[in-house]
């Protein structure tokens, strides 16, 4: 039933030619995405008191979403990626309700919890307008029905539209073996509460009929791109030829922290680009005892073994994993982890509630109303990503060739991780450290500039200048994060009008005076102020 590697080699050669010149790619990896959920996102009535169970329906809807743009605007995102959309079973079930939108029913019709179809071609009006692009998630995978967890699930197919009929479904098997391909593509996801019937992907009647309908899709909607929910679980040939039916840049949910596992869908052409679970897993650990070796250590594998790690999605929180600081509730942590998912090679990725710092844990418990919030725009990581997003935006603008230019690591080790990206005085330097609001004053030494340039630490808004190195000198205190332009850079961005002189915060003194050299990077040319702390 599966067909062989050759076959998905060959149909990757063919896709990929004609997806790469296309602008979907390019255009995506200048971009920065907001992942909304559409149902806590915004109410149509913009209200912030709405109180509601994790597992049922909350009330968010497209104009709700419409109506609170300049939310995510004024942040600095440009995407924004968005639930499911179509209609979806309307039963209670043992698990809740179909508020997140992966249970479709029919994939022709509009998910009118969500709002009406005038609404949701209002919502794109607008998104247009801003030049924010839109990304969809689509369910490829399975359909679904309420389950009384009697075996084998009862399955009313006629329910389905289009897919009507049991032919085009794999027999009900239940998913047990997590290493066996045929097991975890043919058999169905997690039953309890509601089945995922499994579709024949790979039957030709089926993959004809996706292709059609996502064309339709994306041309009915003008949508930009899409998230593939559950890509791994379908058969490789399936993919390219959805993402070419598709025709824009698409993303497929590839669960694995394992290196050839994620990279084989680009190297066989198989998807453009994965949110990037490779580096989710070390970075997690980064912040909670473990090292940014083991980052930079992952990311050196997927820059020799992903064809595009630039197309990857950076992040730390989606709607499937425990909020980053359910974990570790630290603020400075939280903007460090922020910092680099804004900073790194990749497409940035950032869950609604992120930067207003929620802590929910698993499933549902990670879904929480935006609202909550009341959309405060003054919570320290919407500031920070407000900031972040700006250096980011403002990089492109000036170099179109920074999104592909590879980060240089200046310094990995268990406290610290600064890098470099982009060239002439259109770099950014950042470092980010794991010390939290606990940690002391410290301070490293840092090269990557150019010989005496005038630099400013935008999130401090202090300048410095570089000795004749190319070296700065970075001042850590309370574990925040720093982040470095050139002062060349930021004419006209709004970001730092004034600026005051870098130099050791006064106060608090623990931990001050530890001395750290970017390996190899001083070299014989040390001289000026990075030579006063050789002493
Ligand atoms: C809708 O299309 C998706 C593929 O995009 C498929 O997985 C899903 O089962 C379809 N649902 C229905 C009800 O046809
Ligand atoms: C399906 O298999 C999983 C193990 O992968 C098991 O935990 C679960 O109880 C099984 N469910 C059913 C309905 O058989
Ligand atoms: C796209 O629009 C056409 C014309 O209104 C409609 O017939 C078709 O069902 C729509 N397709 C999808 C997938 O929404
Ligand atoms: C990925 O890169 C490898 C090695 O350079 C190349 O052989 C392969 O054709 C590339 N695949 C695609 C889909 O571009
Ligand atoms: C930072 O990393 C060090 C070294 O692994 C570890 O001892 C420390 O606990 C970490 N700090 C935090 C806040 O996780």
């Amino acid at each position: 039933m599966k067909g062989s590697i050759l076959s998905a080699v060959s149909a990757a050669a063919l896709t990929f030619s004609g997806l790469a010149s296309a602008a979907g790619i390019e255009e995506w990896k200048t971009r920065s995405v907001y992942q909304v959920m559409t149902d806590r996102y915004a109410r149509t009535d913009g209200s912030t008191d709405h109180e509601c169970e994790a597992h049922l329906f909350c009330g968010g809807t497209w104009k709700g979403l419409m109506n609170k743009l300049d939310y995510i605007q004024d942040m600095g995102f440009t995407a924004i990626q968005i639930s499911p959309i179509v209609k979806n079973i309307e039963e209670h079930t043992a698990v809740g309700d179909a508020y997140h939108g992966y249970w479709v029913e029919d994939n022709y019709s509009l998910n009118d919890k969500f709002g009406t179809e005038k609404e949701f071609k209002d919502l794109v009006a607008e998104l247009k307008k801003r030049d924010i692009f839109l990304m969809v998630d689509v369910v490829v995978n399975n359909m679904v029905q309420g389950f009384d967890n009697v075996i084998p699930p009862k399955i009313d197919y006629s329910r389905f539209n289009p897919f009507d009929d049991k032919k085009y479904f794999h027999p009900y098997c239940n998913v047990t073996d997590w290493e066996d391909t045929q097991n975890y593509q043919d058999c169905w996801l997690y039953p309890y509460g509601v089945a995922l019937a499994d579709l024949k992907t790979e039957d030709p009647a089926v993959v004809s009929e996706l292709g059609n309908w996502v064309k339709e899709l994306v041309s009915n909607y003008s949508i930009d791109g899409l998230r593939i929910d559950a890509a791994k679980h379908v058969n490789d040939e399936f993919l390219p030829k959805f993402v070419e039916a598709a025709g824009v840049f698409s993303w497929g949910e590839v669960l694995t922290g394992v290196t050839n596992d994620m990279c084989r869908y680009q190297t066989l052409g198989l998807l453009p680009g994965m949110p990037n679970y490779l580096e989710y897993y070390p970075l997690n650990e980064a912040f909670n005892g473990g090292s940014f070796t083991d980052v930079t250590k992952i990311k050196n594998e997927a820059a020799t073994g992903c064809n595009d790690t630039f197309a990857l999605g950076s992040f730390v929180e989606n709607h499937d994993m425990p909020r980053f600081a359910s974990r570790n509730q630290d603020l400075a942590i939280a903007k460090n982890a922020m910092a680099y998912i804004l900073l790194n090679d990749g497409i940035p990725t950032v869950y609604q509630g992120q930067e207003q710092h929620f802590k929910g844990g698993e499933t549902p418990f990670n879904r929480e109303p935006l609202w909550e919030s009341k959309y405060n725009t003054e919570a320290p990581l919407y500031v920070l990503t407000s900031k972040l997003n700006k250096v980011r935006n403002n990089a492109i603008k000036r170099d179109e060739n920074y999104v592909d230019s590879k980060s240089e690591v200046l310094k990995a080790d268990t406290n610290y991780l600064c890098q470099k990206k982009g060239s002439g005085d259109n770099v950014v330097v950042w470092c980010i450290t794991n010390k939290s609001s606990q940690g002391g004053k410290d301070r490293i030494s840092i090269a990557g500039f150019e010989a005496a340039e005038e630099v400013v630490e935008v999130l401090g808004c202090k300048h410095n200048q570089a000795d004749v190195a190319g070296s700065v000198t970075i001042y850590f205190n309370k574990g925040e994060p720093k982040v470095y332009v050139s002062a060349a850079a930021l004419k006209g961005t709004g970001l730092c009008p004034e600026t005051v002189p870098d130099v050791e915060e006064e106060g608090d003194d623990s931990g001050a005076g530890v001395l750290g050299v970017s390996g190899g990077l001083l070299a014989a040319a040390v001289v000026g102020s990075a030579a006063m702390f050789l002493a």
